[in-house]
């Protein structure tokens, strides 16, 4: 088995807060990412696909093909943006890269055209990412609240 990884970066800024918690709740679990009008981070996304090569390309998967799924499904749509209220897959999950790795796993497992779908890292910093190998997770999606505090 080889595996093989595509590596893209996205800029984006995020809010991470609870609608359940209370202000100072979100203030002491979220820190600075609970700043209300967000803040951002210089992301990294490496995906792994696993497979054996195939016999006539030398491929697993044709890294171009891979790159082009990686950008069109997640990275435009993610890049330079606030991933609280622009991303419509990312509605109401709070935008951890925890969840993120979650969320992407979901839309890029159906659409790899060969091998497998190995890992999703999510880089948050140089310091902090995640890793997921797609052990299924139920994530919560709460409502979002407009400025008069009324879901939406
Ligand atoms: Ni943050």
């Amino acid at each position: 088995m080889i595996y093989v990884t595509r590596k893209a970066h996205f800029s984006a800024s995020h809010r991470l807060y609870n609608p359940e918690f209370s202000d100072q709740q979100n203030q002491e679990i979220f820190d600075k990412c609970n700043n209300p009008n967000g803040h951002g981070h210089n992301y990294v996304v490496e995906v792994t696909v696993k497979g054996v090569p195939d016999p006539q390309t030398g491929y697993v998967i044709d890294l171009k093909k891979l790159a082009r799924i990686l950008d069109r499904e997640i990275i435009d749509k993610v890049d330079h943006k606030h991933l609280n209220h622009d991303v419509d897959f990312l509605r109401g999950i709070i935008p951890t890269a925890e969840n993120l790795a979650v969320v992407f796993w979901g839309i890029l497992k159906s659409s790899i055209p060969s091998g497998e779908l190995h890992s999703i890292k999510v880089f948050e910093s140089d310091n902090n990412f995640v890793e997921y190998y797609g052990e299924p997770i139920q994530l919560v999606r709460y409502g979002l609240l407009n400025q008069e505090g009324v879901e939406v």
